[in-house]
């Protein structure tokens, strides 16, 4: 039986009535860009995450993007980032002309390590960007320490791990600026592309307003140079049908992760959930030195797996010539991870399949 590793046709048949409704009513209203679905998201996601605004923009990439030039992140300032991320973290960084710092992991969370943060810290550094990579929460009080001891701002690129949470507080609603992507594969997902900053510091989210729309917060006033960074009404109106169901649907991944582990676990590196977490598995990653064997293995199951991320940012084309400390874990992390499939929709057959499948492939060692 094959497993395929994300099926979003499950979720639109569960929620088709509800998801239909409020397309309709969009399209009855006749506004369909910056309106009241937006405005009633904003304030649902803000409260959500116990932050006091959000501001809706068109994708994850300029949530990021927009946060750090809200925050006032330009040419000559360093941006301490991981290199074991989506590309869009690093970009963001360079769209403002400042300059990504790229520092390495924690090989068994995959998230930054405070110490190497610390270690790159000069007299440059402006800010963290923690990315909760795969759903689990990057490690907020020891990077949130070391902000406040340097004057540092954080943002957390909260794209993967929305509903997850550190000590009792939702991602997204902790740093300075969080930044959530809604692209249809993430755990809370338009029909296309969206994304939303998060902050309680008023002044911020006025310039993100600014920003997002030509840099005009008065119409046909031009305070700065803006972008159009919109998000749509339709999308709007789909994602305030998720949200309502957003804590279930992250139940269920964390079950198949929970099943996954108990049977996997003596074979691989399962991820882990530090006290205090909530890891809300965007991503079941699990991490072995026969990855390229396994990865073959599983896909002529027809088992769907996939590396994320096989070549680390700073090796990359345009992030090759930024200085970076020894970034030893994230290389060798990208050589082992294999990313398995997990979303809500998974059957209890095709979670055992998927375990039948690994298992097979040591027994067969
Ligand atoms: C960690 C991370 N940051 C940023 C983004 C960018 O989001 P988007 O694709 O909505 O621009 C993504 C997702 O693609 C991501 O996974």
């Amino acid at each position: 039986m094959a497993v395929t590793q994300l099926d979003l046709t499950r979720e639109y048949r569960l929620f088709r009535r509800e998801i239909n409704r409020a397309i309709e009513r969009v399209l009855e209203s006749g506004r369909f860009v910056l309106g009241e679905e937006v405005g009633a998201l904003e304030k649902e996601v803000a409260s959500y995450c116990g932050a006091t605004w959000g501001i809706g923009v068109s994708s994850g990439t300029d949530a990021l993007h927009l946060a750090l030039r809200a925050l006032d992140i330009g040419p000559g300032d360093e941006v301490i980032i991981p290199s074991f991320t989506f590309v869009a973290t690093a970009e963001a960084v360079l769209y403002c002309g400042a300059t990504p710092r790229f520092v390495d992991i924690d090989p068994t969370t995959f998230n930054l390590n405070p110490e190497r943060v610390e270690e790159a810290i000069t007299p440059k550094t402006r800010a963290i960007v923690a990315v909760h990579l795969f759903g689990l929460p990057a490690p907020m009080d020891p990077l949130l320490e070391l902000a406040r001891h340097y004057s540092l701002l954080v943002i957390e690129d909260a794209a993967q791990a929305f509903g997850a949470s550190y000590n009792e507080k939702r991602v997204g609603g902790i740093g300075d600026a969080g930044c959530f992507s809604f692209f249809p594969t993430k755990n809370l997902n338009a029909y296309g592309d969206g994304g939303m900053v998060l902050t309680s510091h008023s002044d911020v989210a006025d310039r993100l307003r600014t920003l997002r729309a030509h840099g005009s917060s008065e119409r046909y006033i031009h305070r700065e140079l803006g972008f159009n960074s919109r998000l749509d009404e339709i999308q709007a109106a789909i994602l305030r049908v998720k949200l309502t169901h957003i804590d279930q649907l992250n139940e269920k991944r964390r079950s198949v992760a929970a099943a996954y582990s108990r049977a996997l676990k003596e074979v691989v590196q399962v991820p882990v959930e530090p006290a205090g977490s909530y890891h809300v598995y965007h991503q079941y990653t699990i991490r072995t030195p026969k990855r390229g064997r396994l990865m073959e293995w599983l896909k002529k199951r027809g088992i769907g797996c996939q590396v994320y991320y096989p070549v680390p940012l700073h090796l990359q084309g345009p992030f090759k010539y930024f200085p970076r400390t020894c970034l030893e874990e994230t290389e060798k992390a990208s050589q082992e991870v294999l990313s398995l499939p997990i979303h809500p929709f998974l059957t209890p057959r095709e979670v055992d399949e998927v375990i039948e499948g690994v298992l097979s492939f040591f027994k067969a060692l």
